[in-house]
């Protein structure tokens, strides 16, 4: 399997896998067992780096609450030291929104209840998901670098990053990644590059099919009543149309390669930078399989420049963009 370096290292596999979806966004949770069954299956077949959060949670029908980092706990519990878990805090719901909070005693408490659940003595990269405007970055990489002294965590990194956040974070404690939505429909993050360059600084990026768009399988989807996707910009009837030409040409590639176009969505950034690594996210092993694959599919500089032209012009319509947050 294609493997990786985050900053200089936190090795993981060139594709890492998703787990929100089994209990969080989109639709019911997975009954746990099948959950924890799957997560372990991806391991079986390659993976070695898992992305959770302390939000991931979801209502199952009968009332019960799973939790996305017990799940993930369980499922690697006995490959613990192969595998790389990367885990949030900072966000919690609240209604439509999220309510960011990235005070230090939020933080300790959340890593607390992150060690329990994910059932683990330590997590290989804790992010901050939402940046807190009434927490500097100076404090908040002050805390991570006291969990990494007291051997909590071990690298810590942040979501929706922005350069001058990065740069004070990182004076104080170095980043290892930033998560940030990175897809062929959400380019705006390329702006960051030569500063993750400078710094030496990952990106792990979410969401990178579009939330499943950019697989062509889902345009006219009808989605669960509680899938997050009935609000997104990217699955509306006007949108579907707006999106025919992308999906062509996505299929042409695909075709092209001899892959499918989620593959080739998620080879286009593997093969833009040696420091992006994708965190699709699938309840499915026949998916899993397909996204671990791209990592083989090889496109050169010059491909990767000429899809990027493409993508300059091609009409698309408005993808989500994050819910909204709010703080104290
Ligand atoms: N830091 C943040 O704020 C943040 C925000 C969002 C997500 N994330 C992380 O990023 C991960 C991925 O993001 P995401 O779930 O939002 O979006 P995504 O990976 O772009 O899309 C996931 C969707 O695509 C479908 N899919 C995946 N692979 C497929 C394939 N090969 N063929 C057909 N359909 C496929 C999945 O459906 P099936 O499950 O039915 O296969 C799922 O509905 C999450 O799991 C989470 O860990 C982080």
């Amino acid at each position: 399997m294609e493997t990786r370096l985050l900053s200089k290292d936190l090795k993981v596999t060139a594709v890492g896998l998703g787990c929100m979806g089994f209990s969080h966004g989109y639709g019911a949770p997975t009954d746990e067992q099948e959950a924890i069954k799957a997560i372990r299956a991806a391991y079986d077949m390659g993976y070695r780096f898992f992305d959770t959060a302390e939000i991931y949670t979801g209502t199952h029908p009968d009332g019960s609450i799973s939790y996305n980092e017990e799940l993930v706990g369980k499922a690697l519990a006995d490959v613990r030291d192969d595998v790389v878990i990367a885990t949030k805090f900072g966000i919690a719901s609240h209604g439509d929104t999220l309510k960011v909070d990235s005070s230090p005693d939020t933080i300790r408490k959340s890593v607390e209840g992150s060690l329990k659940r994910l059932g683990t003595n330590h997590i290989d990269l804790y992010y901050q998901h939402r940046i807190d405007p009434s927490v500097t970055p100076e404090a908040v990489a002050q805390v991570m670098q006291e969990l990494i002294n007291e051997g909590k965590i071990t690298h810590w990194g942040i979501s929706e990053a922005n350069e001058d956040y990065l740069r004070r974070a990182n004076a104080v404690c170095k980043v290892t990644a930033v998560q940030n939505r990175y897809s062929m429909m959400y380019r705006e993050y390329e702006k960051l590059f030569p500063v993750l360059e400078e710094l030496n600084v990952g990106l792990v990026a979410f969401s990178p099919l579009a939330n499943g768009l950019l697989t062509g399988k889902m345009a006219k989807t009808k989605f669960a009543k509680d899938d997050l996707r009935n609000k997104m910009p990217q699955f509306t009837e006007e949108a579907y149309e707006k999106n025919q030409e992308l999906i062509h040409l996505l299929e042409e590639i695909a075709k092209r390669h001899k892959a499918t176009p989620a593959q080739i969505s998620l080879a286009w950034m593997i093969n833009k930078k040696p420091y992006i690594v994708p965190i699709p996210g699938s309840r499915h092993l026949n998916r899993m399989k397909d996204n671990l694959d791209a990592a083989n599919i090889k496109m050169t500089k010059e491909e990767v420049s000429q899809i990027d032209a493409i993508l300059d012009e091609i009409p698309m319509s408005d993808v989500f963009g994050g819910t909204k947050t709010e703080h104290k």
